[in-house]
């Protein structure tokens, strides 16, 4: 089979993007001989700067130098301190930019900038990052589109989890009615301990924290807008639904006490936090809210460490998808995912 060297510059390195570094290492045959993809890192960037290759960076060298504590920038001869991520895209010869920046919902920075830079200069885009999405997905979307490039990002939405994929690919032609989804792992994480593993609110927040689930300042997932961000990219990608944050409901899950999780269980079901959209009027209603849920609902028996997605169609049935994600790895995995399939499935 003919190989095609596919050169990539990645913005972030920390959970997502160490991963993905793992993985061009370890599926580097699997993608030669399946996929005929050489993929070859010329560019990284982080807070540090960047490194900066002609030729070609070694991920794992990578991956080495942010395990010692050091930034990309301290990468031996093509290391440059200081360095924007912008100017990285600039002068780095990448066909596709990766980009794992922490999601930023106030301007999209420095995601947005990214992407928008790369898909003007006609790269390909994969990104995990729900920021530049939710603030400026049809723009991004339209431009892509013009330079004939993919914006590609079916990683933002619940990780590994197909979310984007099933809706976008494999429900074409069918109408969507009505979709459900537990697409926060940390609230679902704290409810699920709460009724099953009798403990607090803040004993099982706790408990996610400590076990690298929840961020340190949990306030977006437990109030419902990362479920909701989640949602918003859902409603614009899928549904064709141009919808914004302010045009959700949203309730957390701050509200919920042992006795609520009791009662439920005393009438037969669960409480979950669902994100839903719902036909209405020609488009969809959407909204995130702590729901009852009988136990034969698909997404009732969830554990603790699961999300997932329930599509209602017209012509293509009920179709539920799972996922298992007890650490970042699907996540890093839905970008290379992302990766072939822009090479692979044009
Ligand atoms: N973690 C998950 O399970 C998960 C799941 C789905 C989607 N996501 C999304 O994936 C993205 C990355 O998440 P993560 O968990 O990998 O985050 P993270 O561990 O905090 O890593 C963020 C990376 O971005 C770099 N960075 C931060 N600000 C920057 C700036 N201004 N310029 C250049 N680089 C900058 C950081 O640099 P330093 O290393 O120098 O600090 C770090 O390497 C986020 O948008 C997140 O919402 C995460």
């Amino acid at each position: 089979m003919a190989v095609e060297q596919v050169k990539l510059v990645l913005i972030g390195v920390g959970n997502i993007g160490r991963r993905f570094l793992e993985l061009l290492a370890r599926k580097e045959d699997i993608l030669r001989t399946r996929y005929g993809l050489e993929l070859v890192l010329v560019g990284a960037g982080d807070t540090s700067g960047a490194a900066l290759a002609v030729e070609r960076l070694d991920p794992l060298q990578v991956i080495h130098l942010k395990r010692k504590g050091q930034g990309v920038a301290a990468y031996p001869l093509v290391g440059r301190p200081g360095m924007g991520t912008v100017e990285l895209i600039q002068h780095a010869q990448a066909d596709v930019l990766l980009e794992a920046s922490p999601t930023n919902l106030r301007d999209g920075q420095p995601g947005l900038g990214c992407i928008e830079e790369a898909l003007q200069r006609g790269m390909h885009v994969v990104t995990v990052n729900k920021g530049p999405l939710v603030l400026a997905y049809s723009r991004l979307a339209k431009l892509a589109a013009e330079k004939g490039v993919r914006l590609a990002f079916s990683g933002a939405v619940a990780g590994g989890l197909p979310t984007i994929n099933i809706g976008r690919r494999d429900l074409a032609g069918s109408e969507i009615l009505r979709l459900e989804g537990i697409l926060n792992l940390t609230t679902n994480y704290i409810l699920t301990q709460m009724a099953e593993g009798d403990k607090s609110y803040a004993g099982a927040l706790a408990e996610a924290q400590a076990e690298g689930h929840a961020e340190a300042d949990p306030s977006l997932d437990v109030e419902g807008w990362d479920a909701a961000n989640k949602l918003v990219i859902l409603a614009q990608s899928v549904l064709g639904h141009s919808a914004s944050l302010g045009d959700v409901e949203v309730e957390g899950i701050t509200g919920i006490g042992p006795e609520d999780l009791k009662q439920a269980t005393a009438r037969g079901k669960v409480i979950k936090l669902i994100a839903k959209a719902e036909r209405e009027d020609g488009g969809y209603h959407l909204s995130v809210q702590p729901t009852w849920l009988d136990l034969c609902h698909p997404l009732a028996r969830l554990r603790a460490h699961q999300m997932g997605i329930v599509y209602y169609t017209d012509t293509n049935g009920t179709i539920t998808a799972i996922i298992d994600e007890e650490d970042p790895m699907p996540t890093a995995a839905a970008m290379l995912r992302d990766l072939i399939n822009v090479y692979c499935n044009p």
